[in-house]
């Protein structure tokens, strides 16, 4: 029997190359080894002030992106197609306290997001218990591994305290304890500043989309902040020339890489960080290009693939269904078969 792992990713916007090392590209490894499940999660991106009338769409491209980035269609579902999600959410909030919530740093950088932002917004009670809807998308599917960054490990580890409180309070061991599944997976840098992690946020110079225009890579590879090669003599990689080295071979260039590298760390040669640029430019356009074209294929039967993500959203509800059914019994609630 293969270990069963869940991930979800928020409908917000493009994927970028962060997003693609960071997360995506797991998945699309954990395929071959564990019985997966991955969310678009709509109800979740509800959270922070939001357009209605771009939602939809925007959940629909993301799966439309992820379809193009190897994601297999069986094993991707829309969160509001599968409803159970928000039952199990508020079941399991009456298992969560107050206090618990209150020390999300995530809800904290995020509620001070919301305030520094526009003034008819506010900071929504769905934002306070977000973590108790994720803690539901994880145990509804009895996750053994949750593969997470370090921005969702205090997350998990409130998941599984509600999971321990109510099986504590069922007197039944139900729900599995899920684990982090921490991989290796490098870590993408902005491009125009090296300091900072690559982002969307920060601003169009800042990031690199799985779908660049080919003539906007180039230009956003050649204009990457690098050093005056002066800390290369010294032998200290500086975080600009390390994306790059980091870019090379993440997008599968090894070769280049150790070519690349061996120059560099050769002190009879300097590396020229024109060659460098050259290199990266290469590896992320043949990545890129193949993505390309892969989400050409699927815009143009999009319908079909629409169809299908509609299919496996209704089996992977089976699945929420079982676990809903037995959790309301547990709990002392009613169901329709009583
Ligand atoms: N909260 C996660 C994020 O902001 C997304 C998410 C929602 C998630 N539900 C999940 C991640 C369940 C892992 C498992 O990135």
């Amino acid at each position: 029997m293969k270990k069963r792992v869940l991930s979800a990713i928020q409908p917000t916007g493009d994927l970028h190359l962060g997003n693609y090392f960071g997360a995506v590209q797991n998945w699309v490894r954990l395929q071959e080894n564990y019985d997966c499940t991955f969310g678009v999660v709509d109800y979740h991106a509800m959270t922070m002030p939001y357009k209605t009338k771009k939602l939809r769409e925007n959940s629909w491209n993301m799966i439309f992106n992820l379809l193009a980035l190897d994601v297999k269609p069986e094993y991707l579902f829309l969160q509001s197609l599968v409803p159970e999600h928000a039952e199990l959410c508020w079941i399991l909030s009456c298992f969560c306290s107050y206090g618990e919530l209150s020390r999300m740093t995530q809800f904290k950088d995020k509620s001070q997001q919301v305030k520094e932002g526009q003034k008819d917004s506010f900071i929504s009670a769905a934002l306070f218990s977000y973590p108790v809807l994720q803690a539901a998308d994880i145990l509804i599917y009895r996750a053994d591994y949750v593969p997470v960054g370090k921005d969702q490990e205090q997350h998990l580890e409130l998941t599984r305290n509600i999971a321990t409180r109510f099986n504590q309070a069922v007197g039944k061991e139900f729900f599995e304890l899920p684990e982090p599944l921490f991989t290796e997976s490098p870590k993408i840098r902005s491009l125009a500043d090296p300091n900072r992690k690559m982002s969307k946020s920060l601003g169009e110079k800042h990031y690199i989309s799985v779908f660049e225009e080919e003539a906007r890579l180039f230009k956003k590879v050649g204009s990457a902040v690098t050093d005056t090669g002066a800390e290369q003599a010294q032998g200290i990689m500086s975080p600009g020339v390390d994306n790059l080295f980091t870019l090379i071979k993440a997008a599968g260039h090894i070769t280049e890489h150790e070519q690349l590298l061996a120059v560099y760390q050769d002190p009879n040669q300097q590396l020229s960080y024109k060659d460098l640029k050259e290199a990266a430019k290469t590896a992320l356009g043949q990545l890129i290009g193949g993505f390309k074209e892969k989400r050409a294929e699927v815009l143009s039967n999009k319908k079909e693939y629409k169809k299908q993500i509609k299919a496996s959203s209704e089996e992977i509800r089976k699945r929420a269904q079982d676990c809903i059914k037995e959790v309301k019994d547990l709990a002392g609630l009613s169901n329709v078969r009583f």
